[in-house]
């Protein structure tokens, strides 16, 4: 084995320029810790709010939340068989070859699952989940709105809804985008820069308005969302893909209806004892199921994560995007 991994560093924020592959040593685990040689790669836009500073890291610092591969070693008090595979999520330093982090940390995976399958669903996935069961839940048969649906985490909400018989009405930037969504069940998806959008929306919310807004694209759709929710609506913003929401007013949200507004994380959930391992075991298990098809649509090699970012960025990518190492 060799001596050194290569990993994905950066030592200042800013463009996708400032991440540079580097040799490290290989990682030792440490007492209740493993190392997993990593076989896939995640891509999510954390990774590029990480790099800009947006989410503040300390410096030097790895990139990438999420990969899948195999236990290589393991520190002491861990008894787990060399070559089990696992999955990682919210793990800070998986664009690398290998990993070091806690035992407890891992996600089993079934034999049925691929390692790409792995790396590419789960964060999204385990993201739809709290979206859909907690932060507003949907018991079917509701008419939601789903921006940025042909990207990772939409794809698989489109899936999701459509397995809850809810009614998602997606939005997204291209035509292309727009069909793909609705082939994987949104009800219909509309173009995220049409003219008056508020109005094209309306038409499709039920009378008064949406009862709930997922908004992960911030900055251009806040004022959006507050104009076509319904009374008593929620507002549930999970990203900044435009930037991040400068200002939420408690009189924007009195004045459109006595509306919800929440801000909800995936750490925060990971961070409750035993969600992790029911939120994945649920979204493999859809998977399994065929209710949730991977689409991997974009797969790159560990030295051109530049390019990862650059493709993310300017909304050039579908579906989920792979790094293999
Ligand atoms: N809070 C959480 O727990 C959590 C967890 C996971 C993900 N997220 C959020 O969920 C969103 C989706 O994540 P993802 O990794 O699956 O990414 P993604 O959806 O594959 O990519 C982001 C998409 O956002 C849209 N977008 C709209 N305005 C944009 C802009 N100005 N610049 C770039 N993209 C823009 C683009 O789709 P169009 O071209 O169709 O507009 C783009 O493809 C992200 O905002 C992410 O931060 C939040």
């Amino acid at each position: 084995m060799k001596n050194s991994i290569k990993a994905v560093e950066i030592t200042s924020f800013g463009g996708p320029e400032n991440m540079q592959l580097v040799d490290k040593p290989v990682p030792v685990p440490g007492p209740g810790q493993v190392r997993v040689r990593l076989a896939a790669i995640g891509v999510n836009l954390i990774d590029t709010y990480h790099r800009t500073g947006l989410y503040p890291l300390n410096l030097p610092s790895g990139l990438g939340v999420e990969g899948a591969g195999e236990v290589e070693a393991v520190g002491a008090g861990v008894d787990l068989p060399l070559g089990t595979r696992v999955a990682l999520t919210l793990a800070l330093g998986a664009y690398a070859e290998a990993i070091v982090l806690p035992a407890t940390a891992l996600i089993p995976l079934p034999v049925s699952i691929g390692f790409e399958q792995a790396a590419a669903v789960l964060l999204k996935g385990m993201t739809v989940d709290y979206l859909f069961n907690d932060t507003f839940p949907l018991k079917g048969g509701e008419t939601v709105l789903f921006h940025a649906a042909a990207g990772g985490v939409g794809l698989i909400a489109c899936q999701w809804a459509r397995h809850m018989n809810v009614n998602l009405i997606g939005t997204a930037s291209t035509d292309k985008k727009c069909a793909l969504a609705e082939s994987h069940g949104a009800k219909k998806c509309v173009l995220s820069g049409a003219q008056n959008l508020a109005e094209t929306l309306k038409p499709l919310a039920p009378d008064g308005g949406f009862p709930v807004v997922y908004d992960s694209v911030g900055k251009d759709t806040y004022h959006l969302g507050l104009e076509v929710l319904a009374p008593l609506g929620t507002f549930a913003s999970f990203g900044n893909a435009s930037g991040a929401i400068e200002a939420v007013s408690p009189q924007d949200l009195a004045a459109n209806g006595s509306l919800n507004f929440t801000r909800p994380t995936l750490a925060t959930y990971m961070g409750i004892p035993g969600w992790m391992q029911q939120s994945s075991a649920k979204v493999l298990q859809l998977v399994e199921d065929g209710v949730l098809s991977v689409e991997i649509n974009q797969r790159y090699g560990l030295e051109e994560v530049q390019r990862v970012h650059e493709d993310l960025e300017a909304r050039a990518t579908t579906g989920c995007s792979i790094i293999t190492p």
